[in-house]
């Protein structure tokens, strides 16, 4: 690996054109990291137009399970040019789609019969998701829960939890949404029983006092958080959902968008539990990098709507399905779950040493590989420390090293490298990482002058 940049100069001067083009050219709230502008990537890592080189600790939001530009998807994407680009699945059809439906259908959780459908953006398998359950069961409540994260289109909005960034001036938004606690157990003071307990409780009393479960179509959960700071939903609190939805004709959705495809230590966060949902919404890294998303579930809810309620004219295109089907044979051939949790592992037991070492290093969770810690103010006090976090990026970022923060506070470091990551590149990335930490930490003992870096 070239080695990764510790450069006080970043940025350079090709970047520092770019970001103020950015600045001209595209519109404010389309949020940024720091000014990384990619010439190229492979594996874990990227190499800025100035020739700086970078470990990659976000992977596109978790999109790059198998790496950068994987040779195989890249081989496989190549061939697929070459015999068409588009036809429309709706209009004619390909192989490809046919494929990777009967792919996913094997892959994800449940016994009954299953189908897919395909689309493009994990927002759109959501929307999907939801036309679905209430076509399916006549109904039309939505039950989602706190802090989640489930995309930006109208619906989706509407089921994502974080307003100040993600909503606030964009209403009105969809009706029949309601809203539960999600089981955090950090802050709480109770065990990850008790936790489980008291949000299954609350849940059911929203659903009991404000709906009743005649009325409600759907629930749907991130079995582990992503945006909203990688709190992993306790096995008893999934278990009991399930059982409920069960009981009461009510379809249970998994987003498994972020935590699906390996990233957790199994293929889908909701094994973990040893529960399977009526349906999973699935996007992300199954592309690896191509924008694919897919719906996923039980043959008699999928096709409840009609022909032509479900569609779109990108949704499965063929080059997508050829990426989705070379990463989904590299995932298996390589043992991508085993992967996650061997590298999880180490990242974690590195998270844990922060934790004891720095007052400002909170809470350590997550499941396999997707692994986060919170940013605190320290000194005693578990107070989030978005400022905190912001400086921990910025100095890894010095030191070659991009992250992505998550939660409400934005105070959350989210582990999403690359699974093909190499043992080298996790121990420099984690390297840096300790030292951008041990600077917030000075930062946060008042020791430093402010600007000062260090890696
Ligand atoms: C759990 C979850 N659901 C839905 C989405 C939306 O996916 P997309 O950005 O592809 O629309 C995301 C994206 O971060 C996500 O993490």
């Amino acid at each position: 690996m070239k080695d990764a940049v510790q450069s006080p100069q970043l940025p350079g001067p090709q970047c520092r054109d770019y970001q103020a083009r950015r600045n001209a050219a595209v519109a404010l709230g389309v949020a940024n990291g720091p000014p990384v502008f990619a010439a190229r990537a492979a594996g874990a890592t990227l190499t800025d137009l100035d020739g700086n080189t970078f470990i990659d600790f976000a992977g596109g939001i978790g999109t790059l399970n198998v790496g950068h530009a994987h040779p195989e998807v890249v081989a496989a994407v190549q061939a697929q040019a070459e015999r068409y680009l588009h036809t429309c699945f709706n209009i004619v059809m390909y192989p490809e789609y046919i494929e990777l439906a009967e792919a996913l259908v094997a892959l994800v959780p449940g016994a009954w019969p299953k189908k897919a459908m395909l689309q493009t953006t994990g927002a759109e398998a959501v929307e999907n998701a939801v036309k679905v359950a209430r076509r399916a069961t006549g109904r039309q409540a939505v039950v989602a829960f706190e802090n989640a994260f489930h995309g930006r289109t109208y619906m989706a909005l509407s089921l994502t939890a974080k307003a100040p960034a993600y909503k606030s001036g964009f209403g009105p938004f969809a009706p029949e949404v309601y809203r539960a606690p999600f089981p955090v157990g950090y802050r709480s003071g109770l065990s990850e029983a008790e936790c489980a307990e008291a949000a299954f409780k609350a849940f059911r009393r929203l659903v009991e006092t404000e709906i009743t479960p005649e009325q409600v179509a759907a629930v749907i959960i991130e079995p582990i958080q992503g945006e909203g700071g990688f709190h992993a939903a306790p096995p008893a609190f999934l278990q009991a959902l399930r059982a409920y939805c069960t009981q009461h004709g009510i379809v249970l959705i998994a987003d498994e968008i972020q935590s699906g495809f390996c990233r957790s230590g199994e293929w889908f966060a909701t094994q973990h539990a040893g529960i399977e949902a009526d349906l999973y919404t699935l996007a992300k890294s199954m592309g690896g990098g191509l924008p694919i998303a897919a719906l996923v579930g039980r043959a008699d809810l999928m096709d409840a709507p009609g022909v032509g309620g479900l569609g779109g004219t990108y949704g499965g295109n063929p080059l997508a399905c050829a990426a989705a089907l070379a990463t989904i044979g590299v995932m298996r051939r390589e043992d991508y779950a085993a992967r996650a949790r061997d590298v999880g592992a180490r990242v974690r037991e590195r998270f844990a040493a922060w934790a004891d070492r720095f007052g400002i290093v909170g809470d350590v969770r997550g499941l396999g590989a997707m692994v986060a810690f919170e940013v605190v103010r320290g000194g005693g006090s578990d107070e989030p420390a978005g400022d905190l976090a912001a400086r921990i990026v910025q100095s890894a970022y010095q030191g070659g090293l991009v992250l992505v923060k998550a939660g409400f506070h934005g105070n959350v470091i989210r582990f999403l490298a690359p699974l093909s990551i190499t043992d080298e590149e996790l121990a420099r990335g984690l390297e840096i990482l300790e030292g951008a930490v041990a600077d917030a930490q000075r930062q946060a003992d008042g020791k430093v002058a402010a600007g000062a870096r260090s890696a």
